[in-house]
């Protein structure tokens, strides 16, 4: 009797064990994509300026790699490599987001882009654009997206050049 309990109690701690294993970091590991990991150098959580004032939200490697998915299946046609193919001088490098008006170099102003696309100097709205509405990308969904485009625009060898 004694024995089979023991039996049953290592049967159960060994389940256990492959459960915790099943659910940690070879499974976290394979959510990450090789590119953030290898291009953007984020392997762990980064802190992204969220409003130009100072204030900033951290983003996972797996919030990058979501928002890199949602680049790749929305935006590459015309913006592969962070370029503009449609209207070059407006790249998506870190410069040029910086420079436009107003600056689109932080998290909310990025989001704001996508919700409402504007021309460069921030006069009109701009049609040329993907809109992104909240019936489409979750506020989470868009965050993930700008975190991307700002962490590829500061750190991704060729990201938005203009000559190609
Ligand atoms: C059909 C082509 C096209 C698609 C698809 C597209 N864009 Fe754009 N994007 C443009 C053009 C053209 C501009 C410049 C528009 C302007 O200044 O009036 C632009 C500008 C931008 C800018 C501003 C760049 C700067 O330097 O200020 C951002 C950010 C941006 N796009 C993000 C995105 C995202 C995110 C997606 C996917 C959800 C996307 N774009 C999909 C054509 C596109």
């Amino acid at each position: 009797m004694l024995r089979r309990l023991f039996y049953l109690r290592l049967v159960i701690a060994v389940a256990v064990v492959l459960v915790v294993m099943l659910q940690s970091s070879p499974a976290l590991a394979a959510s990450t994509d090789p590119y953030v990991v290898r291009y953007l150098h984020v392997t762990e959580p980064i802190d992204l300026d969220l409003n130009g004032q100072g204030e900033t939200r951290s983003f996972s490697p797996q919030d990058l790699s979501s928002g890199k998915q949602l680049f790749e299946t929305n935006c590459l046609s015309c913006h592969v490599g962070g370029a503009t193919l449609p209207d070059p001088l407006v790249s998506l490098s870190l410069k040029k987001l910086k420079d436009a008006n107003p600056p689109r170099d932080n998290i909310n102003n990025l989001v704001a882009y996508f919700r409402q696309p504007m021309t460069y100097d921030g006069s009109e709205e701009s049609y040329w654009c993907r809109q992104v509405p909240e019936s489409w990308l979750s506020k989470e969904e868009v965050e993930s997206l700008a975190a991307f485009i700002l962490t590829a625009a500061q750190k991704a060898p060729g990201w938005g050049s203009e000559n190609f």
